[in-house]
């Protein structure tokens, strides 16, 4: 049997949909249903929905063998498990972004407002800034526009939600990406199963 930590939502839905072409389906699975574990004992999986952010821990607790993790999480907790293979799909860019006027001032530090308060301060401290991190935990886009900040370190996908309150991308820090990841003890047990899941699902990922 291998457990699975799915996240909630469209993203979680796209995975089980390449892990089910790849053998890994789940007879009771409906997206309609709001029942967080399913099982198939036939085909050897269980997987749990859960919340994205949370993923990581139901891995590293070992409570799921694998699961499916963004690189912005992966980067900002940094968890102790494995990468094991970039699904190459949740596809987006961690940037700094702010108003088109901005100017920086060097005589101050900068106020960056985020979610992922460890990676900000990783990059700011490895180019030198000295900055005010101010922790948010969404609609990061307000804070430059109320002057709460001076800049945004956040996710930018499609760009919408930037262009639609006036901000501009002013560096792309690293690429995001959806990763497959397990659980280090679990993995030495399983080694065998979870390989070649990952070579079954590195034959239907789109490249
Ligand atoms: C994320 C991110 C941006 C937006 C970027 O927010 O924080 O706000 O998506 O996507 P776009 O470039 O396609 O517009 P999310 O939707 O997770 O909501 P949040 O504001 O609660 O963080």
């Amino acid at each position: 049997m291998i457990y699975v930590a799915l996240p909630k939502g469209r993203l979680g839905e796209k995975v089980y949909n390449l892990l089910s072409s790849v053998g890994y389906s789940c007879k009771e699975y409906n997206d309609a249903n709001r029942k967080l574990i399913f099982k198939d004992e036939e085909n050897g999986v269980a997987y749990f929905w859960v919340k994205p952010s949370d993923v990581a821990i139901y891995v590293s607790q070992g409570t799921a063998d694998i699961g499916v993790v963004g690189k912005d999480i992966l980067e900002e907790t940094s968890p102790d498990l494995y990468e094991l293979l970039d699904l190459n799909i949740g596809k987006c860019s961690m940037c700094v972004a702010a108003k088109a006027d901005f100017y920086d001032d060097y005589s101050k530090p900068l106020k960056v407002a985020t979610k992922f308060t460890n990676c900000a301060k990783r990059y700011f401290d490895s180019i030198g800034r000295e900055t005010e991190i101010i922790k948010l935990n969404g609609s990061i886009e307000l804070a430059p526009i109320l002057g709460m900040s001076d800049v945004i370190f956040d996710i930018v996908e499609t760009g919408t939600t930037l262009k639609h309150n006036n901000l501009v991308v002013l560096e792309k820090v690293f690429p995001i990406s959806t990763r497959l990841v397990a659980n280090k003890a679990q993995y030495k047990f399983k080694k065998e199963l979870i390989l070649s899941l990952c070579e079954k699902l590195k034959g239907v990922i789109k490249l």
